[in-house]
């Protein structure tokens, strides 16, 4: 798609897919947050102007939506911070957010301005006051891979309880990596110098891309997925990276990622473990998980609760498919589990909580 010049501008079919991810995502952040900590904020760093031409909701505004619509009142205070770099755009948010009667306890504040800029500033400031940044989620959401340095990135990562939510527009920066005019955004981009020769002989650029993108990701959080969106040629088109220090965030943003599953002729995936690519559309991933456990575990007793952990840190997988993938190994005699559980009492038969335990064989 070619960068709109418009204030307003149609949708793109995938682009909804990134808007039920991030309303997901959002319903469980801002109570889980809020619950511990009186302040928190939500930077839409490149916000739009609230509206796509046929009336559907830009990021702002479903973001303002969720915390407004929470079926349980959110007590904390939430700053919603938008920044763009477009003064029509921003003056086309205002407009929107007249619309919009926040609670009391929520403000929200447009900028208009480059997102590193103003936050390079605003995280200067509070240095200087010798403040810490309250617990905030940052959507990073370009047109393509310009003005998001990764200096920026590294700040806002090494305070603590700050994620990010990366647009990360693999297919733009695939087709524009050694044009000489925008070298100098992909290199600040990963924070190296000509990056173009770094993928001079590369066979597979874009998984190369990717890759170098989630290393310097993770040096900087714990935990680092990415979802892979593909057009309906099967090319990858971006990727949406999460990096959070936050055990409880990465779950909820695997859930709010499973939800969404297909969306139209897009298909969505994880893709973290390049060798595990994670379709969202079957029901049952019992093997493929079982698959997973006896890769990490050797044979042995484990209770469920530390097969569990293994799975929803470092897997894209949920909960329910441990449960998924112990009933398929029992049903196939892959597994023992022992009639008591860790307390001692009885495990009832079919159940698999914490505290049963199983033996790989
Ligand atoms: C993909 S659109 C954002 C869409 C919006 N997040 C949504 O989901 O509805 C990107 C926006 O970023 C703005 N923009 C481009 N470069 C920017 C920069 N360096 N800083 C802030 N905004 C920028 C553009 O004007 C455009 O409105």
């Amino acid at each position: 798609m070619a960068v709109p010049k418009e204030t307003i501008w149609e949708i793109d079919p995938h682009t909804s897919a990134k808007h039920k991810i991030l309303e997901g995502y959002l319903k469980a952040w801002f109570p889980v947050i809020s619950r511990f900590n009186p302040v928190i904020n939500y930077i839409d760093g490149f916000a739009g102007p609230g509206v796509y031409s046929k009336g559907e909701l830009g990021s702002p505004i479903i973001a303002l939506n969720v915390a407004n619509q929470h079926t349980s009142d959110l007590k904390g205070n939430i700053n919603f911070v938008f920044i763009d770099e477009r003064e029509d755009r921003i003056a086309n948010l205002i407009e929107e957010l007249k619309n919009i009667s926040l609670k009391s306890n929520f403000t929200a504040h447009p900028i208009r301005g480059k997102f590193h800029e103003v936050l390079d500033e605003a995280l200067g400031n509070l240095e200087k006051e010798e403040k810490v940044l309250a617990p905030t989620f940052v959507f990073i959401d370009p047109f393509g891979f310009s003005g998001i340095p990764s200096t920026i990135i590294q700040k806002l990562l090494t305070i603590p309880k700050v994620e990010v939510f990366i647009n990360f527009s693999v297919d733009s920066i695939n087709r524009f990596i050694g044009t000489k005019d925008v070298e100098f955004h992909i290199d600040e981009l990963f924070g190296a110098e000509k990056v173009s020769e770094l993928f001079a002989a590369s066979k597979d650029r874009v998984r190369d891309l990717r890759d170098l993108y989630q290393i310097m990701l993770n040096s900087l959080a714990r935990f680092v997925r990415y979802f892979e969106m593909r057009d309906e040629d099967d090319r990858p088109i971006y990727y949406l990276f999460f990096a959070s220090n936050h055990e409880l965030g990465h779950l909820k943003m695997k859930e709010a990622m499973w939800r969404v599953k297909k969306e139209g002729d897009f298909k969505f995936s994880d893709a973290t473990d390049p060798n595990q690519i994670v379709l969202f559309e079957k029901e049952d991933f019992g093997e493929e998980v079982f698959n997973l456990i006896k890769e990490k575990f050797i044979t042995g007793k484990y209770d469920v609760e530390i097969l569990k952990i293994f799975v929803e840190n470092e897997t894209a997988f949920l909960d329910k498919h441990v449960t998924q993938a112990l009933i398929f190994a029992e049903t196939n005699d892959l597994i023992e589990v022992d009639p008591l559980k860790t307390d001692g009492s009885k495990r009832r038969k079919g159940t698999l909580p914490n505290g049963v335990i199983v033996n790989l064989k």
